[in-house]
């Protein structure tokens, strides 16, 4: 079986450091294994629209940003393909068709589905598009006959609902057409939900709490010095919290031992410096100023990348043509053997014709 990925972001804004040790860098470390066959990433503009129909503007000026962000993180168009979904019609047809193997209480019970439709206030009236959107998912998986699937875990109850139609679809039209994915989460918990600098679970533009992949050196460094740490921690001798504690996280995901030895000689490792927070005796500065040297590091040859992609936009764009017209090559197959297993594909099918002919000549 060949080894394909796809996964997905929303253009609904710019990346942020989340998205980042959420998914995006174990994207690139995937693609430079050399082990996938495919690897497709796909800019979800349709899914954007399914709660922002009313502001197409905003998603269509996301869509240059999110590239963008992908191509400063590594993402090579040599190695994988970067596409737009709404340029992909296939997607839409197999929409269509899926939809028949799904019922309306399953998903009501998609728990991603629940929270997002509690969050945008859609109790009283959801919108079918954005109450469907987990088909939809589900065939941006299954054209490109995605097994591996990289997403944070907010995304399970997807990948969940798009293994449980594949299942259904392969059952039903007595067919093996379908590949059944697997999610593939964050290396760790840090990793996975990385807070906003203000210690807020959720990272948000409107809370002012992100840090941004296309933020200048600058404003990382304001927004670090900024942030939250443990409020009980008042002189620096006070014992410490670590967990909870907002800096701490950031280092969790973003520390490696190379950076103790470079920024932070005299302690061995994260889990040295942990201690010395706890005990009492060590400042909050002395721990944004390490974190700061930490993510610069980390960030410093994104901002580089994504100037040089600034300065070709028109390749940019090329760029996501050519990605979206191998995905379309790619989902257009899929769709075909889609349509055989559902006996949907009379033109092809000369032996229906000619029976029906036989049928009807004497
Ligand atoms: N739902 C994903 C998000 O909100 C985006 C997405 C759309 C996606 N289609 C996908 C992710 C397919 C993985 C696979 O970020």
């Amino acid at each position: 079986m060949s080894n394909i990925i796809l996964t997905g972001d929303r253009p609904t804004g710019r990346l942020h450091v989340g998205h980042y040790v959420g998914s995006l860098r174990r994207r690139v470390e995937l693609q430079n294994t050399g082990k996938f066959d495919e690897i497709y990433i796909m800019v979800a503009d349709a899914q954007a629209l399914t709660d922002n129909f009313d502001n197409p503007e905003k998603i269509r000026q996301n869509i240059i940003e999110v590239t963008l962000d992908y191509l400063s993180a590594g993402l090579d168009p040599d190695k994988c393909h970067i596409l737009i979904q709404s340029q992909i019609p296939e997607l839409t047809e197999l929409t269509f068709y899926y939809a028949n193997l799904v019922t309306v209480s399953r998903l009501q019970r998609n728990p991603t589905v629940k929270s997002e439709i509690q969050m945008r206030n859609f109790e009283t009236s959801i919108p079918v598009g954005f109450f469907t959107y987990p088909i939809s998912q589900a065939a941006d998986i299954t054209a490109f006959k995605a097994n591996v699937v990289p997403v944070g875990e907010d995304q399970l109850p997807m990948i969940e609902q798009t293994r449980e139609i594949v299942r259904k679809f392969n059952q039903t039209y007595n067919a093996e057409v379908l590949v059944e994915p697997d999610a593939l989460l964050p290396q760790s918990e840090a990793c996975m939900r990385l807070p906003g600098t203000d210690g807020k679970a959720k990272m948000s533009k409107s809370l002012g709490n992100c840090i941004y992949l296309a933020d200048d050196a600058a404003d990382v460094k304001k927004k670090i010095m900024g942030m939250y740490t443990d409020p009980t921690h008042i002189n620096i001798t006070d014992p410490g919290h670590v967990e909870g504690n907002a800096v701490f996280t950031y280092l969790d995901a973003f520390s490696r031992p190379e950076h103790f030895a470079e920024y932070l000689p005299e302690y061995a490792g994260l889990e040295e410096l942990k201690e010395h927070y706890k005990k009492g005796g060590l400042g909050d500065v002395k721990i944004k100023k390490f974190l700061n040297n930490v993510i610069q590091e980390e960030l410093e040859p994104l901002r580089k990348k994504r100037a040089e992609y600034e300065k070709d936009i028109y390749g940019v764009y090329d760029i996501l043509k050519a990605g979206t017209e191998a995905a379309r090559n790619k989902a257009g197959q899929t769709l075909s053997e889609v349509k055989a297993a559902m006996k949907i594909d009379y033109f092809e099918d000369q032996a229906l014709i000619s029976s029906q002919a036989e049928k009807y000549s004497n």
